[in-house]
Parts: C-alpha cells; sequence; structure tokens
C-alpha cells in the first residue's frame, strides 16, 4: 500500500519547526511568504460603517444555508465601503467595496485583469502589500480588520493565493501539522502528535487526488501550478474554514486538474460555511455553481446577479455588464 512507502515525520523534527514558528501560523506564514516578510504590524482601522444586514443584498432563497422563509442564513461577511491602497505607493485600488456573504453561500467575483479582485481577496486575509483607509469587513461578528493575518486564519478565513509561493526548508506534513494544531489550539480541540496527524492527513489526500510523497515535499517546492492548487485546495480540507477566498483556482489547471479541484471545493461545502471564488473564466462556474455572481470593476463591485450575469459575460464580454 502507498501508505507504507512515507515514514511519518520524526517528532524532534517538528518540535524544533514549531518552536521556531512558534507564533507562525498558516496565514501569517503563507501571507507573509508571499513578501519573505515574516512580521509586519497590525492593520488597524476603525470601521466607520454600519453593521447592519444590507436589506439590498442578494437574497438568500437559493443558498445552501437557507432554512425557512424568515429565517434566512447568519451573515458570515459583510464588507461595507472598504477602500485600500498600495502600502508603498499608495496608490488606491479599492474603492469602496460592500458585500455580503452568509453562510451556506458561495460567492463568485469576476471582472477584467487589474480590477481589484486580487486585490480585495488579499485585503480581507491582512497581507501587508495594502493598507485600508476607509470602511469595514466584519466576519462573524468581529472586525476583521483589527485582526493580523494569523488571528483571521485561525478564526476560519481561509485564502487560496492565485500564486501559491513556495516555502523552502519546511515540509507539506510539518507545515499543515503545525497550522492544524494552531486552529485546534484555538478552537479548543485536541492537538495532534505527528503520527496521529499523519493518520489523518493521509485520508484527506483521496480528496485531491494527491499522492502520499507530497507531503514529504517542502511546501509547494518544484510543484507544477496543478499540483499547487492541489495542495491548497488540500490545505483548506485538514483545515477547514468558514469562509473560503480562492483567487483563481481555475488558472492554469487542464481539466482534469480543474474537476478534481472543484469536486473537492464541493465535498467540503456544508450549510455553515461559505466559499468566495475570484475567477477570470466561466469555465470554473460549472463546476462550482455560485448563489451570486459580482463583477468587480475599477475597485468596486458594480453589478451583483445569478449564474445568469456569466452568461451575459461569456457571450458580450464584460462591456455589456460594465455599462448595463
Ligand atoms: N502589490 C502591488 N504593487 C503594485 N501594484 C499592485 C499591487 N497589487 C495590485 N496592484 C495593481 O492593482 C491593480 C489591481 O490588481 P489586482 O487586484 O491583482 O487585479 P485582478 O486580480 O482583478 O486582476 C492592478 O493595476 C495591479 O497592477
Ligand atoms: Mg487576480
Amino acid at each position: 500500500m502507498s501508505l507504507l512507502h512515507l515514514p511519518p515525520p520524526s517528532p524532534s523534527r517538528l518540535t524544533s519547526l514549531r518552536n521556531s514558528f512558534s507564533v507562525i501560523t498558516l496565514n501569517s506564514l503563507r501571507v507573509s511568504s508571499q513578501r519573505c516578510r515574516f512580521n509586519q504590524s497590525r492593520l488597524t482601522l476603525t470601521p466607520t460603517a454600519s453593521l447592519t444586514v444590507d436589506s439590498h443584498s442578494p437574497t438568500t432563497s437559493s443558498g445552501r444555508g437557507s432554512t425557512e422563509e424568515g429565517d434566512s442564513p447568519k451573515v458570515l461577511l459583510e464588507v461595507r465601503d472598504l477602500t485600500a491602497v498600495i502600502a508603498e505607493s499608495k496608490a488606491q485600488i479599492l474603492k469602496g467595496v460592500n458585500l455580503v456573504i452568509r453562510e451556506g453561500e458561495i460567492h463568485a467575483i469576476m471582472g477584467k485583469n487589474g480590477s481589484g479582485k486580487s486585490t480585495f481577496s488579499k485585503v480581507l486575509v491582512g497581507h501587508p502589500d495594502y493598507e485600508v483607509t476607509g470602511g469595514s469587513a466584519i466576519f462573524k461578528g468581529e472586525n476583521l480588520l483589527d485582526m493580523d493575518p494569523e488571528e483571521r486564519s485561525l478564526f476560519g478565513l481561509f485564502m487560496s493565493f492565485q500564486s501559491p509561493i513556495e516555502i523552502p526548508g519546511v515540509s507539506n506534513m510539518d507545515f499543515l501539522n503545525m497550522a492544524y494544531n494552531a486552529r485546534m489550539r484555538k478552537l479548543g480541540r485536541k492537538e495532534l502528535g505527528p503520527i496521529e496527524f499523519y493518520e489523518v492527513i493521509s485520508r484527506k489526500l483521496d480528496v485531491v487526488n494527491m499522492k502520499i510523497d507530497f507531503l514529504n515535499r517542502n511546501v509547494n517546492e518544484g510543484f507544477s501550478g496543478g499540483e499547487r492548487k492541489r495542495n491548497e485546495i488540500l490545505q483548506l480540507a485538514v483545515l477547514g474554514a468558514d469562509l473560503s477566498v480562492l483567487d483563481e483556482i481555475d488558472s492554469g489547471l487542464d481539466v482534469d486538474a480543474l474537476q478534481d479541484v472543484a469536486k473537492a471545493v464541493n465535498g467540503l461545502l456544508t450549510p455553515k460555511n461559505s466559499v468566495l471564488m475570484i475567477t477570470h473564466y466561466q469555465r470554473l462556474l460549472d463546476y462550482i455553481r455560485p448563489n451570486y455572481i459580482h463583477i468587480m470593476d475599477d475597485g468596486r463591485i458594480v453589478k451583483t446577479g445569478d449564474i445568469s450575469i456569466a452568461k451575459v459575460l461569456e457571450k458580450e464580454g464584460y462591456k455589456a455588464i460594465s455599462s448595463a
């Protein structure tokens, strides 16, 4: 059996890693590594917008989380008038984003290249390249923008980056074990040692159709584009999340890999958790069906609708939508 080919990691290696990264867990490691920067100051922002649930936001009747009429699912994420600049140049990219995501919903953000989609997702996870200059983002009732990337991750926000980075010297197995335990600590659940964790993770590999030897390789080192994306979804499968932000998980994937990734994402959905997919292309939406599609243009969401928007886009391009 293939399981036998990979020895579990040695406990001593894991302990030393855990010590050296004692305060660096999933998102902070993942976010910071995107810039090779492991320390960053907190983003601070005083929310200016009210926390009222938007009565104009899309109805929830088609959401997986919908219950009886009048008993709509809880709001998971509420973004109000969010503005952000690039930290270095102060160029404004987000110009007032509004978005409400409830439990059990799948949302997609589409838009032309350069419209601010990736910036929005990175701002949500606290990427240090960007500075929030106004508005609010409330996640599970708490001010997301007051949390550092690590806290956001532990609190249940997962992000799959458009270009997942390599983390030299850290094996996938060790990385996932550390991140998993950090999340379990936060949830008040049992942490797992390397041998117990090995059993958990080996069961998850099938979800993304990955071979067991991926676990011993350093995070994303030498992985193909498709393998990186599968690896991101493996991380999600192991860690779980209330909201998963998936930035272009379809990019660079052939049809087989796309189907594997989509199947894995669909398999992780529950009536309680939500997905925010960011994609340039319609084809992903054939595999993961969103309840709502938002069109982003020049740092704002300019239109929200159902899957029919994607059909218009496919036929007539973004011009038809932006000028509508
Ligand atoms: N870290 C950055 N440094 C400089 N420019 C950036 C940075 N991040 C985003 N931008 C610029 O902001 C705009 C929006 O980019 P992005 O959010 O990646 O768009 P999208 O994901 O919709 O293609 C682009 O013009 C891009 O060049
Ligand atoms: Mg992008």
